[in-house]
């Protein structure tokens, strides 16, 4: 497949109107909680010095910033030390609960990691090295490939901190300080909500280790990109602006936005993407559609139902198949939950109607469609253990 359009990120700060945080919010909290807890609690035992609950607050500030620097250190040395840090933290969390764990498995399968970090074989994604990185995707400013990020030490991120998966998946940011390109989607996923961020960091450290070298991305003619660092917040219960929050996480809006000489066309947002060609997979042109509610060019005419049965079954509304790259995140929608879904629809429908008349698409797979996973596999990379649930969303 092409991605032609994943260039598009490139302008996506502006997408969803992200706000920046201070840098040190994302390191500080996982050392703050203990010792304000502890502050709390040493708090009550004085039961009633208002002065002596103050002083140990402050000191609890300080033992949070101690623990920030403490964080950065770690990041600083080398993969042993950090990976050490990490189990350190794991041990004295306990392990995450069931629900992070599965929360954690719906994030990674809304924002698709799994299939761009899985090699693509003449017969689908290699499903015995899901996450192992590998795939590699010719495009006009050259062919990227993705990392593996299984927990392998030497060859993934097992050696990584949770806070520095954070701030790859949030910010493009690997441990040696080093800027990736904008083809891995983290500035959609700068979107992500600390607890969600969390989540997904405890699913990312049960996939199994597997060794596989994929060489890095060098010779790329395309801008690599800062985004600040992320808020952090939950996107609440507002349907609109949890479905937006999806809709970010799921990155829509890159194919689905056209690109303009400067990148995304945002004057132009989600009213149908720039067309894709995909010359190893079939014949033709993909266009991705128009996703605002306008009524002759958009959806604005489509019943939920309709766009339910587009994002979890992949089809259009007259039934035809929804073909190309966006088949491919099937694995991870299909269990999009009712309310999760109901949210993106009411998103979607919030969107300014633009009229833009996007033609069909062209495009004719060679043989049987590569980008669906085969009947019956479509949870086969989701979970390691296979042992995953339809309605795993918390
Ligand atoms: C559209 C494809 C795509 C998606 C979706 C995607 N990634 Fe990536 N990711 C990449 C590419 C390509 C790179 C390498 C970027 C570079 O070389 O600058 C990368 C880099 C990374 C890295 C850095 C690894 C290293 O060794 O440098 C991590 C960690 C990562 N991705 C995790 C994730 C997670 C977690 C998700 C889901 C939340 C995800 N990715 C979704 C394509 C993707
Ligand atoms: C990787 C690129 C990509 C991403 C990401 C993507 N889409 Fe698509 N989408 C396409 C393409 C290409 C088509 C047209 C496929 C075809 O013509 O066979 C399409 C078709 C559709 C259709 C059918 C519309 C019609 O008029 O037939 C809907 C609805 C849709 N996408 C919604 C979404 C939503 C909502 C998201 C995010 C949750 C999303 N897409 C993310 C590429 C993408």
């Amino acid at each position: 497949m092409r991605f032609v359009v994943f260039a598009g990120v490139l302008m996506m700060a502006a997408c969803g109107g992200k706000k920046p945080a201070p840098a040190d919010v994302v390191a500080a909290e996982d050392g703050a909680d203990k010792p304000a807890e502890d502050a709390a609690a040493k708090a009550e035992d004085a039961a009633a010095k208002a002065e002596d609950a103050a002083a140990k607050a402050e000191d609890a500030a300080a033992k949070a910033e101690d623990a920030a620097a403490k964080a950065e250190d770690a990041a600083a040395g080398d993969a042993a030390t950090t990976g050490d840090a990490a189990a350190a933290a794991g041990d004295a969390a306990a392990g995450p609960s069931a629900e992070v764990l599965a929360r954690g498995e719906y994030i990674a399968g809304v924002a698709g990691c799994a299939l761009c970090h899985t090699a693509f074989g003449p017969k689908g994604p290699a499903l015995d090295k899901m996450w192992a990185g590998g795939l590699e995707i010719p495009e006009a400013f050259g062919t990227w490939r993705s990392p593996n990020i299984t927990q392998d030490k030497k060859t993934g991120i097992g050696g990584w901190s949770d806070e520095e998966i954070i701030a790859a998946v949030r910010q493009g940011k690997r441990p040696d300080g080093s800027q990736m390109y904008p083809i891995m989607p983290y500035p959609f996923y700068n979107a992500m909500s600390d607890g969600d961020a969390k989540a997904l960091v405890a699913y990312l450290r049960t996939i199994p280790a597997i060794e596989n070298a994929v060489a890095g991305n060098t010779d790329l003619k395309l801008p690599k990109m800062e985004v600040p660092p992320a808020k952090g917040a939950e996107p609440g219960d507002d349907p609109v602006k949890r479905g937006e929050y999806l809709a970010a996480l799921a990155h829509c809006a890159v194919c689905h936005t056209p690109m303009g000489p400067e990148g995304m066309d945002m004057s132009k947002f989600m009213a149908g993407g720039s067309p894709m060609e995909i010359p190893a997979f079939g014949e033709g042109a993909l266009h991705p559609p128009n996703l605002t509610p306008h009524p002759e060019t958009g959806i604005g005419t489509w019943t939920d139902a309709e766009i339910t049965t587009a994002l979890r079954e992949m089809k259009k509304k007259d039934g035809s198949p929804i073909l190309g790259p966006m088949a491919m995140y099937q694995m991870g929608w299909a269990k999009i939950s009712d309310q999760d879904i109901a949210a993106i629809i009411a998103y979607l429908r919030s969107l300014p109607p633009i009229e833009n008349a996007v033609p069909k698409s062209t495009f004719k797979p060679h043989g049987p469609p590569p980008d669906a996973p085969p009947p019956g596999d479509a949870d086969a990379g989701a979970a390691p253990g296979g042992d995953d649930k339809a309605d795993a969303a918390p």
